[in-house]
């Protein structure tokens, strides 16, 4: 039966394959990674580094994210896993957060993976939570379910079970050893496994051909390239720029101002600042100003 608010109205619920297609906003996966450092670096998180690895966890190949920020409460991950819910909606400090309309870490982790699994702390207490295409799947869950735990309470047992029996981790000594490596007393670690396949079956990320980088494979740098010349927006005789097919090259240019350090499976980020390497620099300030009638229009 449907959930009915406190005034006897139905409350709107959400099915699980929305998880896939709210991710295919990101038309390609090295912007969804950004969306897990912007949320590191955005003002009142603040990491001051970023890791990224590449990692295998009980017979699966995993994406980790862990980042020495602010770390989350029990409350704090529900609304990260939730829907459209942002803390950075007021303040001066909003002005300068990245994130603001509460959709950047269930898109960005679910275009990477189906599965996701974070491990926060925030000197506090140790929290974990979980959002699984794989885990509602085989449960048939009706609408998007998130087992949260707080390490370890009583009212937290229906979370642990589904997350032992559903993860890739099996023990508490495993969610215990995933704490332990994150590097300080405050942070989130974000694991993400089952890693997007292309059309042709394999994984969309090539973590071989360059064990310092994550590179898209060849095969879809060719389809890439095509594009482009088709489009008109490279000439035949260009090669196509690295940031296309090389997260280590993409994320030097990331940021105007970066202020988290990356650390991209085991060798820094140099950041490329862009607006210093141009031979001329033009300053445009963006200030628009709207009419009364017009405003009235808009509205
Ligand atoms: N790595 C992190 N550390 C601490 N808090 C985080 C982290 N990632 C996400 N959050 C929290 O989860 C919320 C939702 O994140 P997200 O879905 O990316 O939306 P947005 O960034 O637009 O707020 C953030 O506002 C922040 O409060
Ligand atoms: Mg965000």
């Amino acid at each position: 039966m449907a959930r009915l608010s406190e005034h006897g109205i139905r409350l709107s619920s959400m099915s699980p394959s929305f998880l896939n297609s709210n991710s295919t906003s990101h038309t390609w996966p090295f912007s969804a990674v950004a969306e897990l450092i912007d949320n590191a670096s955005d003002p009142g998180v603040s990491a001051k580094q970023f890791w990224i690895d590449v990692v295998h966890e009980t017979d699966h190949l995993c994406l980790s994210f862990i980042d020495n920020g602010s770390g989350m409460t029990p409350n704090k991950l529900h609304k990260m896993l939730s829907f459209g819910f942002t803390e950075k909606g007021s303040g001066r400090a909003s002005q300068q957060a990245i994130g603001v309309y509460g959709n950047g870490f269930k898109s960005g982790s679910m275009r990477l993976g189906r599965d996701a699994l974070i491990f926060t702390k925030n000197g506090g207490c140790q929290t974990v939570g979980m959002l699984s295409q794989t885990y509602l799947e085989s449960i048939k869950a009706q609408a998007v379910i998130v087992p949260i735990l707080l390490v370890v309470t009583e009212d937290s047992q229906a979370s642990l079970t589904a997350v032992l029996d559903h993860s890739i981790v099996k023990s508490l000594e495993q969610i215990h050893s995933h704490f332990d490596s994150i590097p300080s007393k405050k942070g989130t670690k974000i694991l993400i496994w089952n890693i997007r396949r292309a059309k042709d079956g394999k994984m969309e990320l090539d973590f071989e051909t360059d064990p310092n980088d994550i590179r898209l494979p060849e095969i879809q740098i060719e389809e890439l390239k095509k594009g482009l010349k088709n489009s008109g927006s490279l000439r035949t005789e260009q090669n196509i720029p690295d940031m296309h097919y090389s997260l280590r090259a993409y994320l030097s240019i990331l940021y105007l101002k970066p202020k988290t350090q990356i650390i991209l499976r085991g060798k820094k980020i140099q950041a490329k600042l862009v607006a210093k390497r141009l031979i001329h620099i033009e300053h445009d300030v963006y200030k628009p100003h709207f009419s009364v009638s017009l405003r009235y229009v808009c509205v």
